[in-house]
């Protein structure tokens, strides 16, 4: 007999993300029409070991179209999925993962494994009827994440400009979003006052943080900080600032070239130096390039009680990856962000390695976003410690932000 939870049908279609890229939106429906919806993300800044997207590679889209990714949604994994339980998420996502059998899930594409396993995921919550970051909580402790928001970009993110990815701000002390969401309103106009006033404005970055023309990390780190103090609010105390330096963009056989210098290791951790005994900054991510493990223990032995070292394109989510930087104390926190291994079932395994071994949970979107919220969601049902889900504009950035809001109201009243 026919069980409600189990899936009679798989939909897919070619939709935008945040860069206008085309990518995948899978929908998953189950005997009694309930149903979970899911686009894959994409990321600019990537680890080599995340797994591969499958794209054409054809004159369409710049190489970037999916028809071969909804091909293979639609003829080779669809009728796999049919009469699996949306509830059996591990069974859902191991099908998934014997399909491809590649360690970087390039035959059926990460891409198209992101989708399908996200849509199933809300799939469940929607067939129990229940708020996602509720139905999959796993202790029914509900607290909001620390949002970690993105001020100026650059990088990868800025035309591959020689430059660290991001500078942020996120809240030290407990603030709630309507408290914390407010500063980071004012804080950031305070900054995009300067800037324009002094000639410094230059545009918007994939996240939609500011990129300024003619400042280095130094001159942009001494404006968020005399903002934050202008708005009243103590930089390092009760908002604390944080840098993605995404190192591996800028690194080529042991030389980083930050703007138009040459670094080594060594001079590369004289600007952290800096940064964090001058400029408050309690918050490093990928400090150095994705190879070079050793400068990210020196770095933790030397700054850990000061700065939180974090790992993104170091760990890609990936298991074996995070056991090994926790084997070697590299880390105090990884980045997670679930098109880097390709399934629910493999992040919730990374991120219960993490907080076995106190290390942060950050659940981060990807530069190329979309519109959907369950990030939110997603980040209070696993009890991440932060939220990295880009800038304070856009509404790929602000359906996260906004829907955090509605969360907590709802947490309120719980
Ligand atoms: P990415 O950037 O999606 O290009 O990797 C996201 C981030 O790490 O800020």
């Amino acid at each position: 007999m026919k069980n409600k939870s189990h899936i009679k049908k798989v939909n897919c279609r070619r939709v935008f993300d945040s860069r206008g890229n085309p990518t995948i939106e899978v929908e998953i429906i189950t005997e009694n029409d309930s149903f979970g919806k899911a686009i894959s993300p994409s990321g600019a800044s990537t680890g080599t070991n995340e797994v591969i997207e499958v794209r054409d590679n054809d004159n369409m889209f710049g190489g970037k179209d999916v028809k071969k990714a909804l091909e293979i949604i639609n003829k080779k994994i669809a009728p796999n999925l049919i009469g699996l339980s949306c509830e059996d998420q591990n069974g859902f996502d191991n099908t998934l993962i014997s399909l491809d059998k590649s360690v970087l899930k390039e035959n059926i594409g990460g891409n198209v494994t992101t989708a399908l396993s996200i849509a199933n995921y809300l799939c469940a919550s929607n067939f129990n009827a229940e708020h996602t970051f509720i139905y999959h909580s796993e202790s029914n402790k509900f607290f909001i994440p620390k949002p970690e928001i993105q001020i100026f970009g650059g990088g990868a993110h800025a035309n591959k400009n020689n430059t660290f990815q991001d500078f942020l701000i996120y809240p030290i002390v407990d603030l709630s979003c309507e408290d914390y969401f407010d500063s980071v309103y004012n804080i950031t106009n305070t900054i995009k006052k300067k800037l324009v006033n002094n000639q410094n404005f230059f545009g918007y970055c994939d996240e939609g943080g500011l990129y300024p023309n003619n400042l280095d990390q130094f001159q942009i780190c001494d404006i968020i900080n005399e903002s934050i103090i202008e708005n009243k609010i103590i930089p390092g105390k009760e908002i604390g600032i944080s840098i993605d330096v995404a190192a591996s963009n800028f690194h080529s056989n042991g030389i980083y070239t930050l703007y138009d210098k040459e670094l080594d290791s060594k001079e590369l951790t004289n600007i952290f130096d800096i940064l964090i005994n001058k400029f408050n900054v309690s918050l490093i991510e990928d400090p150095y390039d994705e190879n070079d493990i050793s400068s990210f223990i020196a770095l933790k032995n030397q700054y850990g009680l000061l700065t939180s070292i974090i790992g993104d394109d170091l760990i890609c989510t990936n298991y074996s990856l995070l056991e090994n930087a926790i084997q070697k104390k590299a880390i105090d926190g990884l980045i997670v962000k679930i098109n880097q291994c390709g399934t629910i079932s493999e992040t919730l395994k990374t991120i219960k390695l993490a907080k076995e071994n106190n290390i942060k949970t950050i659940l981060s979107a990807r530069s190329g976003d979309t519109e959907e919220n369950f990030l939110s969601h997603l980040a209070v049902a696993w009890e991440t410690d932060m939220i990295k889900v880009g800038s304070f504009a856009r509404s790929e950035r602000t359906s996260k932000w906004n829907e955090l809001v509605r969360i907590e109201e709802k947490i309120n009243k719980i």
